[in-house]
């Protein structure tokens, strides 16, 4: 089997008014490896996850996405999710009405396409709140109604954790969060890599705190909707040193 799992090509992205966002991107991210998007304000990074998503508010003009060899540029975003694909917005939405419970056991069952074990889904979703530092009484809360942002950002690495994605994309996930509660997003992120060494990881995100203790392969920096400089890890300090300038005009 191809060692690709997602596979980006000339992509050309708009607005429904016919804007511009994703300007000519190229992106491969293969089994079991962890990317990081770095870039500025309004470069594009969360337009890129939704539109690797398929959300409908993003238009293709031009380019493809492959997921393991298969075109799934056109594919609706629950189609996409069943194929393992998960992104965790930079601002998750409440749906008040739907208990954490409820929604994940759906959810669960979408993605894996059957029934799941009531006894079995309860053990998880208890231990997935205890690695998470999370009370047990957010499975009964409404999805993300009330939540503080932080608690917002946790419940997104719980439905990670449940869900068990082939490649999580992550936007802006520590953002908000207080030191503690970035160290227990990072173990929740670092326990998800080893559920599973295949599984992968394309982390948007301004923050070295988060990064530091992960085994980032490779860093994207996306200035303008288009990816232009690709390093390692020490990419990443340098950002934080010196910014985005000698990417600017790139
Ligand atoms: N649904 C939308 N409606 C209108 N403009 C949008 C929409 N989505 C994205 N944009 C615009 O596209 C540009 C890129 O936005 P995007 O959210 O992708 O940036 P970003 O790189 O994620 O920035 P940040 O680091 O601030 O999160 C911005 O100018 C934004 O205003
Ligand atoms: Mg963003």
């Amino acid at each position: 089997m191809d060692q690709t799992l997602l596979n980006i090509n000339n992509l050309y992205a708009t607005l429904e008014s016919g804007k511009e966002i994703i300007c000519g991107l190229d992106l491969k991210v293969g089994q079991g490896e962890i990317h990081v998007i770095m870039g500025p304000n309004g470069a594009g990074k969360s337009t890129l996850a939704n539109v690797i998503m398929g959300h409908p508010d993003y238009f293709v003009k031009d380019g493809n996405i492959y997921w393991q060899g298969e075109d799934i540029t056109d594919l609706a975003s629950n189609e996409r999710a069943k194929k393992g694909i998960f992104l965790s917005f930079q601002t998750p939405e409440e749906i008040d009405g739907i208990t954490m419970r409820d929604f994940l056991k759906s959810a669960k069952a979408a993605t894996c396409g059957k029934p799941v074990p009531m006894l079995a889904f309860r053990k998880e979703l208890e231990e997935t709140l205890n690695l998470l530092q999370m009370d047990k009484a957010y499975a009964d809360r409404y999805v993300n109604f009330g939540f503080s942002g932080g608690e917002k950002k946790k419940s997104e690495i719980l439905q990670l954790l449940m869900l068990d994605a082939k490649l999580a994309i992550l936007d802006e996930t520590d953002s908000g969060l207080d030191v503690d509660a970035v160290k227990t997003v990072k173990e929740g992120i670092i326990h998800y890599r080893n559920q599973d060494e295949t599984h992968s990881l394309l982390i948007i995100s301004h923050s070295t705190k988060l990064l530091k203790d992960l085994p980032v392969d490779y860093v994207h920096v996306l200035v303008n909707g288009k990816i232009v400089f690709t390093g390692g890890k020490e990419l990443i300090q340098k950002i934080d040193r010196e910014g985005f300038a000698d990417f600017l005009s790139m």
